[in-house]
């Protein structure tokens, strides 16, 4: 078998419209496990480590270029600016592939669930073949391309709208996957047609061409469910299922306990540590790690944060983009943490709001406390030393700093830095006034019962 070291290139395919998904959003840029349909067929192929990677966009090309070049941006972007067919679509990754000497493998960026290993096995397979195509048994082979084999030669394939009775029948199909050395496929691309029953310009024409140059093709298998392309709504739905499936099986098999997996839903990229435990109804955007032993409760919502070891939080929490919690922390019910570092066993336990700041190890903050982080145009960062007692409904009223040991009162609108060690009460004296309590009551109960006589 050949060495997988001669240099690849992944050519992404994701002009098309998706008409069917009956949206303004492209196609490739609806949301698997919180990425990109798109960013996943990059990430099958960056397994591979190619030397390039070319995406051809043309529907929603700026905001698809945009999401590719925010995953990779070495990435390089070929605009199809008609679509016409999968074999012209390849076709525009000619310039870029230009004096390029290795392999190409035509991946789809609708089609997120292709393996490392079969791309792998495709590449392998060029050691005896110019042209390797990526088949799979279909269930119900539908509108595929027929994969017409002779021995494990592939003689050529033919689209199901061109194909007679007899090829219909046949269950080996075309997943679009296809590898051959980048100038020879280019080459042949330039010979195809599209006198065809669509117009197109297919690239499933190209192993008949290289046959018809004495060149050898073939077709290698891998599972149905590798292949899955998705075209509609239903079929996206369908896919976030397997794949939030396979990340359960995943997190638990790696040390992870999921009180509720079918509750749980990960983003492409959510890490657990080992023996971390997910009570019911999570759900983690994407950019989440979570160390060993850190209790997640029910009903809590991840987004772009880091939860220390044997931290705990929720149940009814929420981190947003910029939570670092310390090791041991604690993040209670209904709190909201934002941009804020939570130091070593500190406790945010009730009622919060965290944002813009840095809370030092060991301190407490109060049911109700508020970072007021926000005057209506800036973010203002507030600091809390370690060890500091933040009574409860504190109002902090960035910026503002706390030292180290501070308390304030609760209730306290904290407006000025308060010193290491001081404790500040920011909030009206109280008045008793006496006796007037049971007056007024007197009074009101008098002034219903009046009413009710009218
Ligand atoms: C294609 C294959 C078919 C295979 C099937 C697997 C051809 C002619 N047919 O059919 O054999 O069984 O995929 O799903 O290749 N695209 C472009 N530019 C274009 C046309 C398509 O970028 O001009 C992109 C689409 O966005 C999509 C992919 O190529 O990601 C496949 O195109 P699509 O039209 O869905 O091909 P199928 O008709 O499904
Ligand atoms: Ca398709």
């Amino acid at each position: 078998m050949q060495e997988t070291t001669r240099p690849c290139a992944l050519v992404i395919l994701a002009a098309g419209q998706g008409t069917r998904m009956n949206s303004d959003l492209p196609k490739v840029l609806h949301p698997l496990g919180g990425a990109p349909l798109v960013v996943h067929a990059m990430n099958a192929g960056a397994a591979l480590s190619p030397a390039g990677m070319v995406v051809v966009v043309g529907h929603g090309g700026a905001a698809v270029e945009k999401a590719v070049h925010a995953h990779n941006d070495a990435a390089t972007c070929v605009t199809q600016a008609e679509q016409l067919g999968t074999g012209h679509a390849v076709l525009q990754a000619a310039g870029a592939l230009e004096g390029f000497d290795g392999d190409v493998i035509v991946l789809y960026g609708d089609t997120p669930f292709v393996r490392e290993d079969t791309l792998a096995r495709m590449l392998a397979a060029r050691a005896d073949h110019d042209i390797v195509v990526l088949g799979f048994e279909a269930t119900s082979p539908g509108r595929y391309g027929r994969l017409v084999m002779a021995g494990d030669r592939l003689d050529r394939i033919v689209e199901a709208k061109d194909a007679t009775p007899e090829e219909l029948a046949i269950p080996f199909c075309n997943s679009g996957l296809m590898a051959a050395d980048a100038a020879t496929l280019m080459d042949l691309l330039a010979e195809v047609g599209n006198e065809n029953a669509s117009g197109e310009y297919y690239l499933t024409d190209v192993p008949a061409l290289a046959a018809a140059r004495g060149l050898s093709a073939t077709a290698i298998a891998c599972d149905e469910a590798e292949t899955l392309g998705i075209n509609t709504r239903a079929e996206l739905a369908g896919a976030e299922a397997l794949f939030q499936q396979a990340r359960r099986a995943e997190a638990m098999a790696n040390g992870a306990t999921l009180i509720a997996p079918e509750t749980v839903f990960f983003a492409h990229d959510t890490y657990l540590g080992r023996d971390v435990l997910v009570e019911p109804h999570v759900v983690f955007g994407p950019g989440v790690t979570v160390e060993s032993e850190a209790v997640i409760r029910a009903f809590c919502h991840l987004e772009g944060c880091h939860v220390g070891a044997r931290a705990t939080v929720g149940p009814y929490a929420r981190l947003r983009p910029g939570a670092e919690l310390g090791n041991e922390a604690r993040i209670g019910n209904f709190v909201e943490v934002k941009s804020a570092e939570i130091g070593e066993g500190a406790k945010v336990n009730h009622l919060s709001y965290i944002g813009d700041a840095g809370i030092g190890a060991g301190s407490n903050i109060g049911a109700g406390t508020i970072t007021c982080n926000y005057d209506g145009v800036f973010k203002h960062r507030t600091e809390v030393g370690r060890d500091v007692f933040v009574g409860s409904n504190t109002m902090l009223v960035a910026p503002v700093s706390l030292g180290d040991g501070a308390m304030t009162g609760s209730g306290s609108v904290i407006t000025s830095d308060v010193p290491a060690g001081d404790l500040a009460l920011g909030r009206a004296r109280q008045v008793n006034k006496p006796g007037l309590g049971a007056r007024l009551m007197a009074r009101l109960r008098a002034m219903k019962a009046g009413r009710k006589g009218l």
